[in-house]
């Protein structure tokens, strides 16, 4: 197997849940979110925005509105993540965060096809940067799942996301506390044609 730096970069990326509380440096948060806009984008759309929250009490506070809009919230299917963040969301103890001190949610223009593609191709770029900085990241969906949710988009309103955005995904990033174990790849998931 050919090795360098790229490759073992993308090899060894995890999803870290076990984040110190320290913040982040200010020129690291630089790095990932420059990483997220070189990404590629269809059409050369780049109408994404990256929202990065910081602030301790933004965090709680979407955490909290996070916990009560899974209460309101139907799943569309039965996506055994989706059934297991409404029933995360009922203990009082929930952090959909892990604590991690930095949050990022990348939102998109309306009515636009690739408006998830762009933004999942910009967070890998990020989980990748933070990789190589020996940050750990971590994809988080239930911003996604609850985009709809009038109280949430009220909050995010007031932190500059765009009230017809929607909300594609976030990641959350900062000093590992606890590394996180191998999910061994699965068998025939490649297929060569020669
Ligand atoms: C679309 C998508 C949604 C995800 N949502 C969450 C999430 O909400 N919370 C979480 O802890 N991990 C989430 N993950 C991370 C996956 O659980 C993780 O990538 C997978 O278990 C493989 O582990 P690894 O990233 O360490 O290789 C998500 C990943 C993807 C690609």
């Amino acid at each position: 197997m050919i090795q360098n730096e790229v490759l073992d970069c993308i090899r060894s990326r995890r999803s870290t849940r076990n984040f110190q509380e320290q913040q982040i440096k200010e020129e690291e948060l630089e790095a990932l979110l420059d990483a997220a806009i070189w990404a590629p984008s269809g059409g050369n759309n780049q109408s994404w925005l990256f929202t990065a929250v910081q602030n301790k009490e933004a965090l709680s506070r979407i955490n909290e509105l996070l916990k009560e809009g899974f209460q309101r919230w139907t799943p569309d299917d039965d996506y055994p993540g989706k059934l297991g963040a409404k029933a995360m969301a009922q203990k009082k103890d929930c952090r959909f965060f892990y604590h991690a001190p930095t949050l990022i949610i990348a939102s998109n223009r309306p009515n636009y096809e690739n408006a998830m593609a762009d933004c999942s191709l910009a967070l890998e770029n990020l989980f990748l940067a933070a990789r190589s900085l020996g940050l750990g990241s971590c994809y988080i969906n239930q911003l996604h799942w609850l985009r709809n949710d009038p109280e949430l988009r009220e909050f995010l309103f007031e932190l500059g996301i765009p009230r017809e955005h929607t909300i594609c995904s976030s990641a959350v990033v900062g000093y590992i506390a606890k590394e996180s174990s191998v999910p061994p790849r699965k068998e025939g998931t490649i297929n060569i044609i020669k």
